[in-house]
């Protein structure tokens, strides 16, 4: 298979992770005889240094242009506690995600036995859990109108049966190739938006009568998460919502540094690690590559090359299982890793399998 990847550092320790999930996917496009090419392109805080436009024209035509958007990370302190700042890194993303159509942002979260004891959670609470969180990507009050006063200010939280219809359709076929159990996740005691996303699901529920679809309040889901985090299969849930319960879900599972996603839509796909840009990292080798590797396993896998994702999982399981860990995640006494001797690890597994 022939694949152009369009590679997006950003910000942070995004372009020390980028370059271990590249050496990884060369190192698989080897093994297997793909053929993949790479583009880099800028993005976030480095894209409004160079040309201020944290999404400039060209990285979005690299993109449309690619098979597949490897992405990193962006953010930058510089912007954080400067609310009149005029343009920030962040709105890089979103508009990645508007531009190329990306409604759907497909998070897994999943536990590995050797990492359980990181978790704030109990062992026989969390060993064994395993869900994935779609969230509607490109709706919600994160793209619905705005009014930014000194006084007043509002963001609009809109959604349109379309765009219901379309990210429910993602989770019931994720849930027909799992355990078959959708959970809705909404709010609609209060939100007329959530009125609209529980009623289509009940009109769409029917077409899916191997799948049971229940609903939970929101609120009620975060809880839920942390108390009995095996009750998920599949979550489907809107913007905002899936943006605060996704990061307690890449907590429970032990590092942050672990969990990958996919943006899928009408566009280019984008894949992912959960983790932000981690300034306070950068530069220093600490940061771990595995959610960005896990991502080239998520890559590979949109593109039905199961055994070549597979090996990149099988990978990263060994390099757990063998003690080859960044230091947030390595146990006492065990030797030091950093990004680069952790992705270099995993290269060599690949081409030595
Ligand atoms: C995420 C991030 C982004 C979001 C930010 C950086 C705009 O938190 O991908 O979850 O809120 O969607
Ligand atoms: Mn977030």
């Amino acid at each position: 298979m022939k694949l152009k990847i369009a590679v997006l550092a950003g910000d942070g320790i995004g372009p020390e992770i980028s370059v271990q999930g590249v050496d990884v996917l060369t190192a698989v496009g080897e093994k297997f005889g793909h053929e993949v090419s790479y583009k880099a392109a800028l993005c976030g805080a480095a894209a409004i240094d160079a040309v201020g436009d944290p999404f400039p024209e060209e990285t979005f035509r690299t993109c449309e242009e690619a098979d597949a958007v490897l992405f990193s990370a962006v953010g930058d302190p510089k912007y954080d506690n400067n609310p009149s700042a005029k343009v920030r890194p962040e709105q890089g993303l979103l508009a990645m995600r508007k531009k190329l159509g990306l409604f759907a942002n497909i998070r897994p979260v999943q536990t590995f036995d050797c990492l359980i004891h990181k978790s704030p959670l109990k062992d026989e609470l969390v060993r064994g859990a395993d869900f994935i969180c779609i969230r509607e990507l490109t709706g919600g009050m994160y793209f619905g109108e705005k009014h930014e006063g000194d006084d007043m200010a509002y963001d609009t939280n809109k959604y349109t049966r379309g765009e219901v219809e379309r990210i429910l359709k993602v989770g019931y076929e994720y849930a027909l190739r799992r355990n078959k159990h959708l959970t809705v996740v909404d709010k609609a005691n209060v939100l007329a938006s959530s009125r609209l996303w529980r009623k289509v699901a009940q009109e769409m529920a029917p077409q899916y009568p191997d799948v049971t679809t229940d609903f939970m309040y929101v609120d009620n889901a975060s809880m839920r998460m942390i108390q009995e985090p095996r009750f998920f299969d599949v979550m489907v849930t809107e913007n905002t919502f899936g943006d605060i319960l996704t990061d307690e879900g890449s907590c429970i599972s032990g590092s942050m540094g672990l969990l990958p996603s996919a943006s899928t839509g009408t566009g280019t796909p984008v894949f992912e690690p959960i983790h932000g840009s981690w300034p306070q990292a950068t530069g220093l080798n600490i940061a771990n590559p595995l959610a960005q590797i896990l991502s080239v396993a998520m890559l590979l896998e949109y593109f039905d090359l199961k055994e070549e994702g597979a090996l990149v999982r099988e990978a990263v399981d060994a390099s757990l299982e063998a003690n080859v860990r960044t230091p947030e995640i390595q146990v006492a006494g065990g030797a030091k890793y950093g990004t680069r001797e952790v992705g270099q690890w995993i290269v060599d597994y690949i081409r030595n399998k």
